[in-house]
């Protein structure tokens, strides 16, 4: 990513810079996803300055570039796997959920999607051997949802293995969690994310699992009304691809959940479809469907998956976490 000054931009002088930073958009990648009626909105520049100013950046910003076919080969060569604590939930997905790519999980509210993500964010961590990849896990946490106690009961009903007890404490300190206070914020953490994965990234668990948790809440919430839509089509495409490069960088797992609309939506014709439409569709690898079934358990639906049949798995999300 580039790491140059707001100032660099064509029609960027010192006092718009200020007027930008003060708003928030602190780096050019910001500015690259930003709308021209934000710019305006904030640094007092025309419609003209603004869309030049959002081109030049998004020429600057320049993410990702080309690999060639071999080297593609040898990064799938790494892939891994990361267990779901369920056995039917593993063999829908081919073994379990992989690194270097987007699993959606998109479900009504209390479906689990959370349950699943903390249990990742535990799972990640176990030895290869019991399902894990001996790594850490970075949540980018947009409704507050996260609970470290929920963790320590999941590490409770780890399965037992000899002359290991699993402490919660351990788990807890490998699982780094960011609040994400409105659309802009959630994706300038994928920079900060990025920068912590550099850093883990030659010490015993390097991070291997990425969780927005919710990816499309603030958009949804940001972007109402008529004319809006684009935009948050657009930013949301390009946050996306952000955390498919982190995916493809890191060997890690991104994991977003996504709810499905209970109303109408004015912006989409089907209210049963999930939020985001088919952006996200699109960019996700494996989209998973939950919805509840009776009591403790739910349903797990693969939809649109690249290289594996369509199905469903029941697993159980009970006290001591995701079981059979
Ligand atoms: P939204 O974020 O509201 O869209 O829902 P979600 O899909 O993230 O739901 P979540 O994963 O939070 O699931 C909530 C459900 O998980 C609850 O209704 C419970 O059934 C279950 N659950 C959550 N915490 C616990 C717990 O501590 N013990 C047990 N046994 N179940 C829990
Ligand atoms: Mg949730």
């Amino acid at each position: 990513m580039s790491t140059g000054l707001l100032e660099d931009l064509p029609g960027v002088g010192p006092a718009t810079a200020e007027k930008l930073r003060e708003a928030g958009f602190n780096t050019i990648e910001a500015i690259a996803v930003a709308s021209p009626g934000e710019l305006i909105a904030c640094a007092d520049v025309g419609e003209a300055t603004a869309a030049k100013i959002i081109a030049s950046a998004r020429a600057a910003a320049d993410i990702g570039g080309f690999e060639t076919g071999d080297q593609i080969l040898e990064r799938r060569k790494n892939v891994g796997k990361i267990t779901t604590s369920n056995i039917n939930f593993n063999d829908l997905l081919g073994g379990g959920m992989e690194t270097q790519s987007i699993v959606e999980l998109y479900g009504e509210f209390g479906s689990g999607k959370t349950q699943v993500a903390h249990q990742l964010a535990v799972n990640v961590q176990l030895p290869r051997a019991l399902g894990g990849l001996n790594g850490s896990a970075i949540i980018i946490d947009t409704e507050n949802t996260f609970r470290p106690e929920r963790i320590a009961q999941m590490v409770g009903g780890l399965p037992p293995k000899e002359n290991v007890n699993w402490e919660a404490d351990e788990f807890l300190k490998r699982i780094h969690v960011a609040r994400a206070f409105n659309s802009n914020h959630q994706i300038l953490l994928v920079e900060s994310a990025m920068a912590l994965a550099e850093n883990l990234r030659e010490t015993d668990y390097p991070v291997r699992l990425l969780v927005v948790d919710s990816v499309t809440a603030h958009f949804r919430a940001e972007y109402v009304g008529r004319g809006t839509l684009a935009d948050r089509q657009q930013k949301l495409n390009k946050h996306l691809h952000e955390l498919m490069r982190f995916g493809d960088l890191n060997n890690a797992l991104i994991l977003v959940t996504n709810q499905v609309m209970a109303k109408p939506d004015t912006f989409f014709g089907d209210p049963t479809k999930p939020v985001g439409g088919h952006v996200l569709g699109h960019t996700a690898t494996f989209r998973l469907y939950l919805r509840k079934s009776k009591g403790e358990k739910r349903i797990a639906r693969l939809v649109d998956s690249p290289n594996l049949p369509d199905g469903e798995a029941v697993f159980s999300v009970t006290m001591e976490g995701l079981k059979d």
